[in-house]
């Protein structure tokens, strides 16, 4: 969702500001705008659309050695150049841009600038207006910063530039995520360090409820009352190189043949010198103290879950609930007397996640965050925190998040199976291990997974997958891979279910994607295959070397039956992307979307 960077320093800032901008471009937006402060005053330029957009309409000789950026993606009022930020005051001494959501937008306009005509449709507008007024009464703009913060209910990542003194950016966090990085005579605000690594390394976090005054030799952490706040900088171990395409049209092909990297370093990351498996005892205590995990997550992250919850039950015994953050959020189920709760989510912002995570903290139970990200939101609140280890995840689609979130889940019930003293064969270091290599091999069949994209899906409007069991969990996730990046009406169903209903739209043609990677419920599914072919489905259908049959379309090499979504999700994943490819979707930033989703 929306993306901020901030320059403050002795070069000029539009370059660095765009680049910036284009480093955010994955978390999904539609419409930015930068604002310049020199000495020759403010300007400011806003585009609907693409940063290309705005590079256009951008003055070449613009300049200014401090400035602000954003990406925005709409919540209040459409995409547009108007609503588009940075936003300014009614004087235009004030320029602002916000990430986030303020919930008393209309009461705080009612309540102080009712004599203020608003430009824009826009929550933030009011935000860079308050500050304004505040400022009129008599307030430094420290003070009237710090003032309108303190009213705001809701979440925000703000920056602000005053044009009567181009030295100073002032910031301010609160749920939205917010960093300050620090260089040599130049300092920068980004909503994540990927979007500031071509000028540091260095940065430091703001928690809630704080502002930072940025000058380009300093920076101030400071409470909304006005307190200094001692803070700690911190070196982010992400290469520039890892957030750049290299020689690949598209980060989510990239990601896809990171994968069997992916899978070998986390091998690395959760193994000792003696082969062990290496896990926080603390970590290890909480699960097998609790009487019942709950995993809560969002989209692909909740498919992980599903997965993660059949490995926890069939291992390690423990009995486990997955819930839908938004969901559980607003309508929580009865709790056993012992709970742990488990957040999986690749970026850690996930404001539906973040809003359980706070009930969870209120109600004094234990929480681990399985991250990505692991200075993130969710990961600092959390008591725990294991990382995934996957690298940064750019294209919107996640793919090697996806898989990585499952890996983890496999040492932790292999793990937990152990610590329990459970006899197990299931080792999950050398099933990774297996799926490392197998995933290379699925990866060099591009032309096979091209091939059927073209032969299934070029010219449909719709198409079901099915599976069953560990299955059922995959073809979600392959459904949804589909639908978000090639907008074909795609549907994962357990592979009975069909007949109750959603047959009733099988007609001449329809693709359907069947998954039958274990061995009992194989003839099941393929009698689901049977059903929908006779209705003139088109199916395609991916198996195992022990399930397979004359004229499966892929058939991947056997793992453990647990592990299969691991494999089978590849084809999925490249076939998605071959149809988004091929009907012309900008298959990176799929529209309407947002890699980061900080907005309930
Ligand atoms: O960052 P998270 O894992 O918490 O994100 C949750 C979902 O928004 C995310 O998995 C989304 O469904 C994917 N972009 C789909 O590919």
């Amino acid at each position: 969702m929306c993306g901020i960077v901030g320059y403050i320093g002795n070069e000029q800032a539009k370059d660095i500001l765009i680049k910036g901008l284009q480093k955010l471009e994955y978390r999904g937006y539609d419409s930015a705008g930068i604002a310049l402060v020199g000495n020759s005053g403010i300007e400011l330029y806003k585009e609907k659309g693409r940063i290309a957009s705005l590079e256009d309409a951008i003055n070449k000789d613009a300049s200014g050695t401090t400035g602000i950026g954003h990406t925005r993606w709409a919540t209040h009022g459409a995409p547009s150049k108007e609503n588009a930020h940075p936003h300014q005051s009614v004087s235009e001494r004030y320029t602002l841009v916000h990430n986030g959501v303020i919930e008393n937008y209309q009461q705080l306009k009612k309540e102080y600038l009712h004599d203020v005509t608003l430009a824009s449709e826009t929550d933030t507008e009011v935000i860079v207006q308050l500050v304004e007024a505040f400022s009129q009464k008599g307030e430094s703009t420290e003070e009237a910063f710090r003032h309108t913060l303190s009213l705001l209910h809701g979440s925000y990542a703000i920056a602000l530039i005053d044009n009567a003194d181009n030295d100073t950016i002032y910031v301010g966090k609160n749920k939205s995520p917010l960093l300050v990085g620090l260089g040599d005579g130049v300092n920068v605000v980004a909503s994540d360090a990927m979007a500031m690594l071509h000028i540091t390394k260095e940065f430091i976090e703001i928690m809630d409820e704080e502002i930072v005054v940025v000058t380009k030799d300093n920076v101030q952490v400071k409470t909304l009352d006005g307190k200094s706040v001692t803070r700690h900088s911190f070196t982010t171990d992400i290469d520039e190189s890892d957030t750049e395409k290299g020689t690949y049209n598209h980060f989510m092909l990239k990601e896809v043949d990171e994968q069997p990297f992916v899978m070998r370093n986390i091998v690395q990351k959760y193994q000792n010198d003696d082969g062990d498996i290496k896990l926080d005892g603390d970590i290890r205590s909480a699960i097998n103290d609790a009487d019942r995990l709950y995993i809560i997550a969002a989209g692909t992250s909740y498919h992980a879950g599903l997965v993660g919850k059949e490995m926890m039950e069939k291992v390690a015994k423990k009995p486990v609930e997955v819930h839908i953050a938004s969901e559980f959020l607003y309508n929580q189920p009865l709790l056993s007397e012992k709970p742990l709760f488990i957040f999986i989510s690749q970026s850690g912002e996930t404001a539906d996640c973040r809003g359980v995570l706070v009930n969870v903290k209120k109600n004094g139970y234990k929480s681990l965050t399985i991250t990505n990200v692991p200075g993130s939101t969710l990961s600092r609140e959390a008591d725990f925190t294991l990382h995934t280890y996957a690298g940064p995840e750019i294209a919107v689609a996640s793919t090697k998040a996806y898989t990585a979130q499952m890996a983890v889940f496999s040492i932790l019930a292999m793990d937990s199976a152990r610590a329990q003293g459970i006899d197990t064969d299931f080792d999950a270091i050398q099933e990774l291990s297996l799926i490392a290599n197998a995933m290379e091999t699925l990866c060099d069949q591009k032309d096979v997974m091209e091939q059927i994209a073209r032969d299934y899906l070029f010219e449909t409007r719709s198409c079901f997958f099915i599976g069953r069991g560990m299955d059922y969990h995959v073809v979600m996730e392959g459904s949804l891979k589909l639908k978000e990046i090639s907008y074909i009406q795609a549907e994962g169903f357990a592979g009975g279910e069909l007949k109750h209903g959603t047959i009733a739209l099988i007609e001449d043609g329809t693709p359907v994607v069947a998954v039958t990677t274990q061995k009992h419920v194989n003839l099941n599914i393929r009698g689901n295959v049977q059903e929908v072919v006779a209705r003139g489905a088109n199916a395609c259908i991916i198996s195992t070397e022990t399930t397979k049959q004359d004229g499966d379309q892929i058939v991947l090499p056997d793992i453990h039956e647990l592990m299969t979504p691991l494999l089978s999700v590849i084809p999925l994943q490249l076939i998605a992307y071959y149809a988004a490819l091929h009907r012309g979707c900008d298959v990176d930033k799929p529209r309407n979307l947002a890699k980061s989703v900080t907005v309930e």
